[in-house]
């Protein structure tokens, strides 16, 4: 699902330009319009780790040692998550998005960063318990490795407590351990929960559109990405919205500083949930 851009990267430094383009065109992923000076940070602190003496010797290896590339991703784009993250955001969809989706014959909703599934996995649950009637949720990521974990829906139990806590204060009232077993210090979530979600590639710089869809959610994604590449991802996120779907960005992120802010209705001002209205 990649596609190759050749947009130009404007950097100070030519090595980072370098590398950057020698990703693109190895591995088909552009960063040139990741945020720059969290790019540049990022990059030194992955040569320390990996005891990388120069960045010709990163641009080198990189393009041959696929591994390298794969924890250099994640180093650049870190798969962080949780289960009902933030616990206000989920109880603010409960309250003030659900009753909506609620009232539809069919709802579909896109996870865009997904990471390894929690989300996706907190998003079905919720749906679920909320009445949505019929629902599918495409959970998608640049990160082909994270998307083989969220598709298990195997997690470790040592966040076990933190996830219930988290449930319980986004206002489930369920029992949350219905929703999984436990096999030694794993976590198996229902395959009930499985059924409803699609998990896929896609990389929010360079793919399109694929759906229209009545909720999009994407959190702690955003702040990766320079000015132009947030404009053009929230385009994205217009082109996908249905007439008063609903863009749930969360507390980290927002449409104030993008162009496109009078195209959506503030719903959630604390939680920058969105309604699309033009
Ligand atoms: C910090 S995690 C956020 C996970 C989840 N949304 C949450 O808030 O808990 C950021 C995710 O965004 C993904 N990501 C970064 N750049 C992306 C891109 N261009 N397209 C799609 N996903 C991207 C990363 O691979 C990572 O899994």
């Amino acid at each position: 699902m990649f596609n190759r851009s050749s947009t130009p990267m404007m950097t100070s430094d030519p090595l980072i330009g370098d590398l950057l383009e020698k990703i693109n065109t190895t591995y088909g992923i552009d960063f040139s319009q990741y945020s720059y000076s969290s790019l540049i940070r990022r990059i030194s602190t992955f040569l320390t780790i990996k005891r990388i003496q120069t960045k010709e010797e990163l641009i080198n290896r990189i393009q041959h040692e696929k591994p390298l590339f794969e924890s250099f991703l994640e180093h650049i784009a870190v798969p962080v998550t949780q289960m009902f993250r933030d616990p206000s955001y989920y109880k603010s969809l409960r309250e003030l998005v659900t009753p909506q989706l609620a009232t539809y014959a069919f709802t579909r909703v896109w996870s865009a960063g997904c990471s390894t599934g929690e989300e996706a996995y907190s998003l079905a649950i919720l749906l679920d318990e909320e009445g949505v009637k019929k629902y599918r949720i495409y959970a998608t990521d640049i990160n082909h490795k994270v998307l083989i974990r969220a598709k298990e829906g195997i997690y470790d139990s040592s966040t076990l407590a933190e996830y219930h806590k988290n449930y319980t204060d986004s206002g489930g009232s369920r029992n949350f351990s219905d929703y999984y077993v436990t096999n030694y210090n794993r976590v198996i979530f229902d395959n009930v929960l499985k059924k409803n979600i699609t998990f896929a590639l896609h990389n929010l710089a360079t793919d399109k559109s694929f759906n229209e869809f009545n909720l999009i959610v994407c959190r702690n994604v955003l702040i990766y990405f320079n000015k132009d590449l947030q404009n053009k991802v929230i385009e994205l996120f217009i082109d996908s919205l249905c007439m008063f779907g609903y863009l749930a960005l969360g507390k980290n992120e927002s449409l104030f500083l993008t162009k496109f802010n009078d195209c959506f209705e503030l719903v959630d001002k604390a939680e920058k949930i969105y309604k699309r209205i033009k």
